[in-house]
């Protein structure tokens, strides 16, 4: 299957980026690379772009379409190990990191993945397929109150208790191996009068696959190491979708301003408080109307972006 996926905000996330020609930048979701694309055309032969992406599927795709790129370096592995994958590759400091974070519409699309609530498949939903733990793992063997918790706080489904009791007695019976039987026990569980807002399975969906593949709770120290690595000056941006994600990404950037009540004209800070940089965005940039009548996925977005100071004295 073709590798489908628009890249979200993708003329704010390149002037967010403030790419300096010979850089070195790090796309964290590297995904279809329709981002990276777009950083690669900005950077001459002495810039380098690390494209990291935990699905190997995203990277092959990126590969053919980045082929005219000598400069890149594609990792297979998790962003929230940027610290160590860099150490590896012997890189100190970089110029800029991109995460537009979640799934892409390549992933959600491909049936065989398991992510989608259409049609039968295998009930799976990793990004990486040598990672263990699958939703199929999570829905026959996580506690009802567990479950119901998951379903409740990442997909914001008020039915989740009703649909944890279902998926409990169910699995009592026999596995729950597909797509389609998840799907039919959470259409059970919500009265037809509220199936009014969408698929009816499509928060449970949401939650099920924020928990398989582990994606708000690393996220606040992956926004500290991220700032960490950065160079005088470089930049952060990040995209969410949901609104924990966002929550993990403003508290980390607030963290990391510090709170130094210098005056902004002194040149280094005397009242003793740590500032790692600036927030340049107030409030998150969203996606212009425009977008969102072309790209539906773009509506939810969230754009935050950091930078790192110019000279960290203020300690
Ligand atoms: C929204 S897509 C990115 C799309 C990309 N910006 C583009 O325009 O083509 C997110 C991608 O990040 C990957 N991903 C999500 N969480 C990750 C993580 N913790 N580490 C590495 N890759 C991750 C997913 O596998 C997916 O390919």
């Amino acid at each position: 299957m073709e590798f489908k996926h628009k890249p979200v905000m993708l003329k704010q996330c390149i002037e967010g980026l403030k790419i300096k020609p010979d850089g070195i930048y790090v796309d964290g979701t590297l995904g279809g690379a329709g981002h990276s694309i777009e950083i690669l055309r900005k950077l001459s032969k002495s810039g380098m772009l690390i494209g990291i992406d935990r699905d190997t599927e995203a990277i092959e795709a990126a590969k053919n379409k980045l082929k005219e790129f000598s400069n890149v370096k594609y990792i297979h592995g998790n962003h929230d190990d940027i610290k160590k994958i860099l150490k590896e590759l012997n890189i100190n400091k970089v110029d800029g990191i991109l995460l537009d974070l979640g799934v892409s519409s390549y992933q959600l699309d491909e049936k065989n993945r398991g992510f989608s609530y259409l049609g039968e498949n295998i009930l799976d939903m990793r990004m990486d397929k040598t990672q263990k733990l699958t939703a199929k793992d999570v829905v026959n063997n996580y506690d009802e109150n567990i479950l119901a918790q998951i379903i409740y706080e990442y997909g914001e489904e008020r039915f989740s208790k009703q649909i944890a009791k279902n998926i409990c007695l169910e699995r009592k019976e026999h596995q729950i191996e597909t797509t389609k039987q998840l799907v039919d026990i959470i259409e059970k569980s919500i009265p037809k009068s509220k199936q009014n807002d969408g698929h009816p399975a499509k928060r449970t969906f949401q939650a099920i696959r924020i928990e398989v593949n582990n994606e708000i709770k690393p996220l606040y120290h992956t926004i500290e190491e991220c700032i960490d690595v950065l160079a005088e000056g470089g930049r952060l941006c990040v995209i969410t979708f949901h609104s924990l994600e966002d929550r993990a990404v403003k508290n980390a950037f607030i963290e990391s301003k510090g709170k130094c009540t210098c005056p902004a004209d002194l040149p280094y800070c005397v009242c003793g408080a740590k500032s790692l940089g600036k927030i340049i965005t107030k409030k998150p940039i969203t996606a212009e109307n425009e977008e969102i009548k072309q790209n539906s996925r773009s509506k939810s977005a969230k754009l935050r972006i950091f930078e790192k100071a110019e000279l960290i004295l203020r300690h």
